[in-house]
This record gives C-alpha cells, structure tokens and sequence, in this order.
C-alpha cells in the first residue's frame, strides 16, 4: 500500500464507530497487514501481548484501554516485557476518545482526540515499511488534502464527463486550483472568518447538491469583481463578504461543474481539514497527480523530495548566499548589499512540474532576507524578492497552474512568518496578474526570451495559465544586473522510450552539432539549451539526471559540446537511488550536475556512501563526474595498454539452422548420423551465466564436401544458404555461397576461449568472465583466445567494473561491456613477470573457489545477496592484488579508483600520441 492508501484507510476507520475488540486488527489492515496475517494474529498464534492486547513482533504492541485510562495503559505498554522482547518499533493506545502513541525507538509521542488519529498517520508509515523518506512523516496534510481532492476530481469528473475531454481538462483543472486557493485562504484570514468559503458553500446550496454549482459560481463571481463594481454587477450580498482577488485566478470562465451529492459531501469534507497546514512544495508536487489519469492511482509518488531539491539549489546559489550572510556579520552595509543581490536573482526551472524547486529556493531566500533583516534592525520590513523572479517552464497546464499557486501560497506563509500575519494580509489581495510560469515545451520555446538577460520585458506570449491565451502580460524583470539559476529535475527518458516528439525535440537542437545525438536521452536537452544560454548571461546550472548522460557514449555526444561552450562541472552528486514516496522506490539511479562558465579554483564532489553525503574540493570534476582531467574516453582498434585483442563472438546469420540446443544435438548423432566433431557447444551471455547447454554446426572449409554427404546436414545447409540469398543486403546475400560456417566467424575453434559477458547485472559486484577448453564457439559474448590467464584476474576485478560501468555505461540497469571503448581502453601499469604470476595464481584460486560449488552456475554464484564467502574471499585477494599494482595498497572508493584510472589513461594516451607523431615525423623525414 502506498500513503495515499493508508491515509485512506485509516480515515475511513476513523469515521467508523469505536469498536474495542476489533481496532487493533482494523489498524494493523489499514497499514497493509494481509488476511492470513491478521488472522494468525487474531488466533493468538503470533500475537506476543502480554497486556490482553495485540503485539506485532518488530512493529507494533497495541491495547485498548478502559475509558480515561489512556495515558496509563500507553506507560503500561511502554514497561512491558513483551513490547521489549518483541521489539515493537510504536506502542498505541486508545478508550475511544483519546488516542496515545509512542516511537519507542525515535521517543516521538502522539497525542490527541480520537477522531484525530488519522493527522497523525504519516508517524506510523513505517509500520507499512515507509521509511525512506522523513519529510514524509511530516507531509500528513499534504497527502491528506490530495487524497480527497482525488476522489472530488474522480467524482466531478463522473457527474460532468464533458469536463472530462481534452477541451475541457484544462477547466476543470483550473476549477481544482481555484477551490484550493479558496480553502486556503478561508483558513488563513485571507477570506474574513474561518471557513467562510466552505460554510457558505455548505449554507447557500441546497442539500440535494442541486445549485452546489450556482453557489460557487457565484462566489467565484464575487472574487473577479472589484468591491466597487459590486452593486452594478448584482452580486448577492453573502456574497459580497469575498474580498477581490482575481489575479488571473478568477477571471475566464465563470463554469463550474455540477455536484452531485458525494460530490458536494466530499467538498465540505476537503474545506474541513485545516489548510493552514498546506506545505507548497509537497502538496503542489501530489496534488498534480489528480489530473492524470494514468497517475492518479499512484498519487504524487515520484516527486522530487526537498532534501534533494536542496541538493541541487545548495550548491548551485544558496549556499554562497549563506556564507556571504555569515561573512556580513552584523556589517549593516554588506547587508544591505547582500540583500539587493537577491533581490535581483531569478531563479529558473524550465520543467517546473508544480513549481517544488522554484518555491523551495523562494523559502531559503526569504530565511537569508529575514535574517539580514534582523540583523538590520528591519524585521517587518517588506520583503524584496519578487515573486516574478521564480520562472518555470511547464508542458501539463495543471502543474503549471498549481505552480503559480504554490508559489502565491509560499509567498503569504513568509510573510505570515517573518512580518506577522497583519502585514501579511495586508498585502496579499488582489493578487498579482503577473504570470511567470510559461506552459509550453521548454526544449522549442527560446529561454533567452522568457529570462531576457537585460532583466527588461518578457517577449514571449505563452499559452494561458490564468489568463486567456496568447493574453498573457509582458512583465519586466526586477534583476537588472541580477544572477540567473537555472534548475530542475527535467524528464531523464532514455533514447529507446521517446516519443517522436521528444525525439524531434531533441533533433532540432542537436541535428546541427553531431551526429550521435539520437542516442542521447531527453534530459541531454536541458543541459545543452543551459549552456547555451550561459554564454549570454551571469547564468549557472544544476539538473537532477539520469546517470546515463555521464557514462558510455553519451558522454562524448553531450559533454564535448557542452565544454565546447566554455561551461565546466561545477559541482555534482555521484550516482545515487533516488527516494520517493513510494513504498517501494524505482530503482533509478540518478546524478546532480552543475554548470557554469565561471567556476572558482575548486569544485565540489558529493559522495553518498553507507546513508552518509561526503564532500571533497576537487580541482576539476570531468563529464564522468570523476575528479580528473576532461579526458573523454573514446573507442579504440587496439589496445592503450599492454593487453591481448579481445574479438566479439562468431555471428551466425544462419537463420536457426546452424544452432541446436542439447536435445536436438544428440538427436541429430544419435538419429541422423552427423559426426559429432561438427557439433560443438555455443557460448553466448546467456549461456555461460545461466549455464543453459546450446550446440552449433561448426564446419570448416576442408570439411565442407564431407559434411555435405550426410542427408540432415545438407538439408541444414540448404536452408541457411536459402535463408541468406533472401536477404536484399548484398553482403548477406553471398554468404549463402559458404551455408556451413557461421556469417562472422572471428575464431578457427579450436582456441582456449576466455568468455566475457555482454551485459551483467548491476547487481553482481563482479563481471562475469569464464574459461572454456577448445572446441567452445563464441556468439553474442566477448573473448580472449588463447591468452594467458592473468587476463581472467583483471577482468574480474573491481577495478575493471568500475572502469567498464563509467565508460561503457549501462543498458537498462545492466552494465553493457565493449571491447573496443572498455577494454582497449583499460588502462594497466606496466606488469611485470612477478605481476603477471601473482595474478594467475588469483585467477586460478577464483576457478577453484568456483569449481568448489559446482554445479552452481555463474548467476548463482554472483548473486548479489548470496555469493559464497569463500568465492568472495578470492575476489577480494584478487582486487588486493591487481589494486596494489595500481597504487601499492588497496583503493578507499570507486571514486579513487576511477581518478587514478582516468590519471593513467590521460597519461598513457598522451604518451602513446607523442609516440605515434614522432614516428610519423621519423617517417617524413626519412621519406625525404
Ligand atoms: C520529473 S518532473 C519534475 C517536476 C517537479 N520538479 C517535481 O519534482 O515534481 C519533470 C516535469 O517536466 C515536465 N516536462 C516534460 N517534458 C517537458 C518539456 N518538453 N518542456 C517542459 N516541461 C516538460 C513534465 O510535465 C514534468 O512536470
């Protein structure tokens, strides 16, 4: 279940009559428990109380007190032997009318009525295994106010399925933002009187729900008129207590659509929760979820949470603002000078969503204004950063609505909080017809022109959030002079899962600077229309990404041009899971990158290992995110170091007829007569890691009129050769002249083969490399042939993984191998004999330690979860051993190991370019 579901369920327990008996198994339901579990619990077979109540080992230890006894029984809980035993994680309470918790672990303490419960159901999540992210404990509103705006959305949308259409959807998501703005402000003094939007709904409409609609029209009526057009434009007098506020919010279509009666039940419901409570960046982000219909099941669940919002706005602006604020002191005119520079800072995010970064960066610079202000003696001093300087770019118009309104709704909280609610108010109405978030698609539409570098008038005409279209006012900017940011979690799509649009997107900004640019994925898109705009304004970057575009051949296609600008990394975050709401995060592994063309001496390079962030200042962060120069790996024909050519198996081009697997191959012996030296066991990926038996026809020329002889031999070759002559390719075409070897054939077969997987698992800590005797055929897999076997023990080696993972990149989730851009380029010192030794006797004790398992295939022994220790054990003497080739001692991180390996690579590509063009000269000269 995710939060929505809980908070879900456990609301509608709530509003249940109190039942004694049956609570504690009605809450553990709500949190996910299943049927068989509740039952075993219920018959007392793993239920461990010790209190008459019911304790869920590692989770929850829960007693129904006698009435007024709560407290008592929540400290009885607290003190028994069985909660301790059990290690129950939350110990709960409640007689009915009061409920009490406790985190045993975190001593965090609930108290409250017992209709109340479901405010606190964020505290309890981890009981359902949501863990991951804390702010969510504290985003109980937010998920609340979604969850039932979702089911008044779903219902509207039942009760007016006009509104439902593609012409429609923008009304009704306009409707949503308009009703979300009147909750909050009925709850916070904007409207005169608490509740006053909800209760007048709830008074002037009629039970049957049949003029709900009227009522709000003609409040939302009452909210476009000016108090002095009143009169003239009739607006009742409950009516006319609305104070005006249009803005844009209320202008356009007066329509709103039909309640039916849940509707209108589900109405007063949502203007009952306190929205005093509203958190813009979260709600805004899960609230936008309604408008999707593919989305909607799985509400909010993969917004960007603030702790990694920040780690992208930190670096990039706020954490020089913070210095400079403690640098300042008490100094009144560094100050006020600091205070004038952000003033003048905008901040962009051109795939704004719901506006989360842009309103979390507003927050941070309001605390740095309020303290400087309080430093200056000016506490209630109007705040300077005008809300116009926080642009987006949206594509969805119900983000990019939601994301004005969050940013209106960040703004009054501020000023609630640092110049109280008077001056707050005082100010807030009308709002503000000035539109700074542009629905459009951010990779067409020009940014120079929506953040003009001059801070003078926006150019741009977008399409309308809260104005009609193509009506939107030109607004100047108030950051003459000022700094551009530029941020956002853009969409990451892989080349492979494009639209056609997107891939035309990506076209019309690359077709004319490289070749490659279809393989690059979508989010390429921002950092190069980024960097562009850098070269013409006081700009810098930061992007959430896929780590895809720092790995393999993205890396070539997007960073050569992107350094082309004069742009460098100025800080980044190395690979790490993203968390999100879900209960079960995606498994996507993303990266922050920053920008600029302006960096000072150092960088800094964030690291996340065991749940801890590292920092290191680094002179230079290259596209890899690695701390080493701006090399860019690129594929070889040989190899830079001192290594055996590594060949792509054999490719059939048989069309299945010269493959058999091992029930066909005997039978083919066994019943036809083949001669079984043409059979011979294929090897490919799938094959040697699964250890799946797959044959072949191997035939050689000399043996080609012998084979011929045999009747279901002939046969087989016929059909290859018939096969092939169909192709329309030329080349394939004529290899139906040789039907009895494979298409490609890169070994005679009777090598030593030394198999290298394609692709492996990101899970497996090793790469997958086997030795097989000859006569083994190669396809689909990487090889060495008859090499020695020092060979196996790099390519075994952590090392080597590294290596391959950052420059060869990834396929899906599976590290992709590539002899020509992975191991041509892998860069080995020098080894000597006695290197050369030690890791044979590696290589052989892997073997063995291999063997020791047998008949345990490659997948089994590599599980990540499951690796047997004593093959784990040779793997980490054979890393011992290549390490201290490397650098005499074993590396701390991956990061050391990719900064000395790019070193040596830079290094040894130098000295092998210096070597080639004095023999070039050498030649000239001698030529002459
Ligand atoms: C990963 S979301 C990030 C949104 C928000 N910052 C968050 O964390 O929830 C990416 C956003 O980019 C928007 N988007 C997708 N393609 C776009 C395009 N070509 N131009 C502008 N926005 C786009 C999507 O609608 C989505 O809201």
């Amino acid at each position: 279940m995710n939060a929505v579901e809980i908070e879900e369920a456990i609301s509608a327990l709530a509003e249940l009559a109190f039942d004694a008996d049956e609570f504690p198994f009605a809450f553990l339901q709500a949190f996910g428990n299943k049927e068989t579990t509740l039952r075993r619990l219920r018959k007392g077979e793993s239920n461990k109380s010790d209190l008459g109540g019911v304790l869920q080992t590692s989770n929850i230890h829960i007693a129904v007190a006698p009435l007024g006894q709560v407290t008592k029984t929540l400290a009885k809980l607290k003190a028994s032997p069985a909660t301790i035993r059990a290690k129950a994680k939350f110990v709960l309470t409640t007689d009915g009318e009061t409920f009490e918790a406790e985190d045993i672990v975190g001593g965090e303490t609930v108290a409250c009525a017992y209709a109340d419960f479901p405010d606190h159901f964020g505290f309890f999540l981890p009981l359902a295994g949501i863990t991951t992210v804390k702010q969510l404990r504290e985003s109980s509103f937010d998920i609340r106010a979604t969850s039932r705006l979702n089911r008044l959305y779903v219902e509207l949308l039942k009760d007016n399925p006009a509104w439902g259409t593609a012409a429609r959807r923008r009304d009704i998501n306009h409707f949503i933002a308009r009703l979300i703005f009147c909750f909050f402000a009925e709850d916070t003094d904007i409207f005169n009187g608490t509740g006053l939007f909800t209760a007048t709904v709830e008074q002037m409409s009629a039970r049957d729900s049949s003029n709900t609609h009227e009522v709000i029209g003609t409040l939302f009526r009452a909210m476009n008129t000016k108090i002095e057009d009143r009169a003239a434009a009739h607006i009742p007098r409950w009516a006319d207590v609305f104070p005006y506020v249009n803005g844009g919010l209320f202008s356009g279509s007066p329509d709103v659509p039909q309640f039916s009666r849940i509707a209108r039940s589900y109405f007063l419901h949502i203007g009952g929760l306190d929205w005093k409570k509203i958190n813009p960046d979260i709600f805004g982000s899960m609230i936008q979820a309604v408008a999707e219909d593919e989305e909607r099941g799985a509400l909010g669940m993969h917004y960007t949470s603030v702790p990694n919002i920040l780690k992208v706005l930190n670096p990039l602006f706020l954490d020089d603002l913070r210095a400079r604020l403690n640098e300042a002191a008490d100094n009144a005119r560094t100050l006020l000078n600091l205070r004038k520079r952000i003033s003048r800072i905008r901040v962009f995010d051109p795939a704004c969503g719901s506006g989360n970064f842009l309103v979390i960066a507003y927050k941070e610079m309001r605390a740095v204004e309020a303290e400087i202000n309080l430093r200056r003696g000016e506490p209630h001093r109007r705040s300077e950063i005008p809300l116009t300087n926080f642009r987006g770019i949206e594509l969805r118009d119900f983000p990019a609505e939601i994301a004005r309104l969050a940013l209106i709704i960040a703004e009054y909280q501020c000023d609630v909080l640092y110049r109280g609610q008077k001056e707050a108010l005082a100010q807030f109405l009308p709002l503000d017809a000035e539109n700074w978030i542009t629905c459009g698609n951010a990779l067409r539409l020009d940014w120079l022109s929506i953040c003009p570098p001059t801070g003078t008038g926006v150019k741009h005409h977008a399409d309308d959030l809260f104005h009609t279209p193509l009506d939107q006012s030109q607004i100047d900017f108030e950051n003459e002079g000022g700094e551009t940011y530029i941020c956002g979690n853009p969409p990451y799509r892989g080349s492979q899962w494009q639209s056609d649009d997107q891939k035309s997107d990506l076209g019309a900004i690359f077709e004319a600077r490289t070749k490659n640019w279809k393989s690059l994925d979508y989010v390429a898109g921002w950092f190069i229309k980024a960097a562009d705009y850098g070269t013409c304004t006081n700009s810098a970057a930061a992007f959430v990404s896929t780590n895809s575009i720092c790995q393999g051949r993205q890396v070539e296609t997007l960073w050569s041009l992107i350094l082309k600008t004069g742009h460098e990394i100025a800080f980044a975050h190395t690979s790490f899971k993203w968390a999100n709401l879900a209960s079960h995060n995606a498994g996507v592994t993303v990266v922050i990158v920053g920008i600029s063309n302006h960096i000072g001496r150092t960088r800094s390079l964030f690291t996340l290992s065991n749940n801890a962030i590292s920092v290191k200042q680094v002179d230079n962060i290259n596209p890899y995110l690695v701390p080493a120069a701006n090399v860019i790996v690129q594929a070889r024909a040989t190899t830079l170091s001192d290594l055996p050519e590594m060949i792509f198996g054999s490719m059939p081009n048989d069309g299945g007829f010269l493959l058999l697997d091992a029930e066909q191959a005997r039978e083919c012996v066994r019943l036809h007569a083949v001669d079984p030296v043409f059979v011979r066991p294929i090897l490919g990926t799938q094959e040697f890691i699964n250890g799946i038996e797959r044959r072949c026809l191997w035939v050689r020329q000399s043996d080609y009129e012998e084979a011929k002889r045999n009747a279901w031999l002939k046969s087989r070759f016929e059909s290859v050769a018939k096969k092939r002559r169909e192709s329309n390719r030329a080349t394939t075409s004529k290899l139906g002249d040789v039907p009895f070897r494979f298409g490609e054939v890169r070994q005679t077969g009777d090598e030593v083969v030394m198999v290298v997987a394609k692709t492996s698992s990101e899970q497996r800590e090793y790469l997958p490399v086997c030795l097989f005797p000859p006569g083994s055929i190669v396809t689909e897999a990487f090889a060495l042939l008859d090499t020695p076997l020092w060979n196996m023990a790099l390519i075994a080696s952590r090392i080597h993984l590294v290596w391959i993972a950052t420059v060869c990149g990834k396929l899906k989730t599976d590290f992709r191998y590539s002899n020509t851009l992975g191991w041509n380029t892998f860069p080995v010192p020098q080894l000597t004999d006695k290197n050369k030794d030690d890791l044979t006797r590696c290589a052989e004790e892997i073997l063995l330690a291999r063997d020791a398992h047998f008949p345990a295939t490659i997948a089994d022994l590599y599980d990540a979860e499951e690796m047997p220790a004593d093959l784990r054990q040779v793997h980490d003497r054979n890393d011992e051993v290549v390490e201290r080739i490397y650098i005499g001692r074993r590396f701390r991180n991956d990061t050391e190991r990719l900064e000395r390996l790019f070193d040596l690579y830079a290094r040894m590509s130098a000295e092998q370019a210096a070597a080639t063009k004095h023999k070039a000269g050498r030649t000239h000269v001698i030529g002459h």
